[in-house]
């Protein structure tokens, strides 16, 4: 079975390193030579920069780049990956979406770019790379189709080629939506510690000593207020969200953060 993975970055390289052991004849693509020479040094499976060398597949992923712009959604990268695999997919190709996208994604490019015409699935990730054994590509992860046929044929290939434990839910909008809501919900609670740290400083209580002490209740688990929300994941999620639809909480979260950013900054400059 020849699997392409378009996009070899944090996901896409163990993406396609993971396929490579089980038994399937993978082919990477990705417009940056640094990571095809590392995909190809590092993983075992053959990469190109040079579209015209892969052959047809059987199954292709999508690991590209997706961003956010003045708030919303940049998914230039996912749709010009699909008109790539649509020169050369059937009726019989599996497409996986697996960047995070903005609910209404993979139909809009099901239907606009691919005509119908493939199998398609969404099925996100829950990466995190400090810990790859336990949460990395084989770990539960939820997965949705354009339609019945298409989740049934992600699922033989995820569940039973791949052996990843796949929740299935009902609509492909489900499994778009949930991704961006796992990440707000965790970015809510590291907001919900910043504001607290700030609290606390204001009141004159040690913070570190509350968390620890809330921690020890068996539905509470607060998170550290380090740096801001950082990495890339979180900041851009909760704005796919928030685009869609309005949310007083989800937009207070974002104040939060920016203003425990400002105060940290304040508190590095004046020192008590
Ligand atoms: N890194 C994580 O821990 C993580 C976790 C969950 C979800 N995600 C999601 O996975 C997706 C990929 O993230 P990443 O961290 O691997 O990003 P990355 O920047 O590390 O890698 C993306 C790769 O895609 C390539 N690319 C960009 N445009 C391309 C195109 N048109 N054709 C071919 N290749 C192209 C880039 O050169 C890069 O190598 C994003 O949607 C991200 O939100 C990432």
């Amino acid at each position: 079975m020849i699997t392409c993975v378009v996009g070899l970055g944090q996901i896409g390289f163990p993406v396609a390193k993971y396929i490579a052991t089980k038994g399937c004849d993978v082919y990477g693509f990705d417009i940056n030579p640094v990571a095809v020479d590392y995909g190809i040094q590092n993983g075992k499976f053959k990469a190109t920069i040079q579209w015209s060398q892969i052959p047809k597949a059987d199954i292709y992923i999508i690991c590209v780049t997706t961003a956010q712009v003045n708030n919303r959604a940049e998914l230039t990268a996912v749709f010009e990956t699909a008109k790539k695999i649509a020169e050369k997919a059937d009726m019989n190709t599996l497409v996986a979406i697996e960047s995070t996208i903005f609910p209404g994604t993979s139909k809009k490019i099901f239907e606009e770019i691919f005509k119908g015409n493939v199998l398609l699935v969404h099925a996100p990730h829950r990466y995190w790379a400090d810990q790859e054994d336990k949460y990395g590509v084989n770990q539960v992860r939820v997965i949705g189709g354009v339609n019945a046929k298409s989740l049934e044929t992600g699922m033989r290939f995820y569940k039973e080629q791949l052996g990843i434990p796949m929740h299935t839910v009902s609509t492909v909008e489900v499994a778009e939506m949930c991704k961006i809501i796992e990440n707000s919900h965790r970015y809510l609670q590291i907001a919900f510690a910043e504001d607290l740290k700030m609290m606390c400083s204001r009141i004159g209580m040690n913070f570190g000593e509350l968390r620890e002490a809330m921690n020890t209740k068996w539905n509470v688990d607060l998170p550290e207020a380090r740096d801001g929300i950082g990495r890339h994941c979180l900041p851009k999620d909760i704005r796919y969200v928030t685009s869609l639809t309005p949310s007083i909480l989800l937009s207070s979260a974002m104040d939060v953060d920016q203003k425990y950013r400002e105060w940290l900054t304040k508190q590095k400059e004046e020192p008590t």
